[in-house]
């Protein structure tokens, strides 16, 4: 069994951090095109440094949930077998305890160098002309991948998904591409494709199975079905 997992915000919701298109999501308080674009950073680097200061206190504040520890605990008992994309920026994954972590659009606790490309740990509190350690340009940026920008890693993304035998989707509308591209890709692999949501995504008929319902509730009730 090789287990490729892609996972959304709806993941880590139970663990107090707001998704971005539900009801009272992200996107229904901020403009997105004002604080996840770079057009945006450029135009007003100030509102979009408090936004991932205020995003990163809260992550600073969760705990990892249910969800998290199952798929941790999955990577446990299959060692080398599951490969764990993640579109959240949160750390809750790795505080999982879950070692084989994609982050595909970034990580909070991550600071980039829009000028060397240098990545270091971010302060808790970033400011707009934080230095960069490595070329001493005053030119600090929070390392998520903004709309319009590459997700990172997709080369070892391409490959885990052509190869797996296995794809999962939990906690992701599937309204944001690439990401939302993996699990027909899988499928066309000749994957057996599961979704585990609230609610059915937007690519629902690509999957053979679904389980709906809380995170912390199928995501470990799934895990003990692998198992078994
Ligand atoms: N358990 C399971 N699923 C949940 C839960 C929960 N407790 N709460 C919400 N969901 C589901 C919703 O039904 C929805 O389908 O999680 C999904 C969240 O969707 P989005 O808010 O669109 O988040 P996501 O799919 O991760 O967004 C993709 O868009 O804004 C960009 O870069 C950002 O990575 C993000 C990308």
């Amino acid at each position: 069994m090789k287990i490729v997992i892609l996972t959304g915000a709806g993941i880590s919701a139970e663990s107090g951090l707001g998704t971005f298109r539900d009801k009272g999501g992200l996107w229904t308080q901020y403009d997105l095109n004002e604080v996840a674009t770079p057009e945006g950073f450029g135009r007003n680097p100030q509102l979009v440094t408090d936004f991932y200061n205020a995003r990163r206190a809260n992550c600073a504040g969760a705990q990892p949930n249910a969800a998290h520890n199952a798929l941790a605990r999955l990577e446990t008992a299959l060692p080398g077998q599951v490969t764990l994309i993640t579109q959240n920026v949160d750390d809750l994954h790795q505080r999982a305890g879950s070692r084989n972590v994609i982050q595909m659009h970034g990580a909070l606790m991550s600071a980039l160098c829009a000028s060397c490309g240098h990545r270091w740990p971010a302060p808790p509190v970033m400011a707009v002309k934080d230095c960069c350690p490595a070329c001493g340009q005053p030119r600090a940026r929070p390392d998520v991948v903004w709309f319009g920008e590459i997700p990172y890693h997709m080369e070892a993304i391409a490959e885990a998904v052509e190869t797996c035998t296995h794809f999962a989707a939990i906690g992701t509308s599937g309204q944001v591409y690439p990401a939302a591209g993996l699990a027909a890709e899988a499928r066309r692999n000749g994957a057996q494709c599961t979704e585990l949501n609230l609610e059915p995504s937007e690519i629902s008929r690509v999957f053979q199975t679904c389980r709906y319902g809380p995170a912390s509730q199928v995501v470990p009730e799934w895990v003990d079905s692998l198992l078994d």
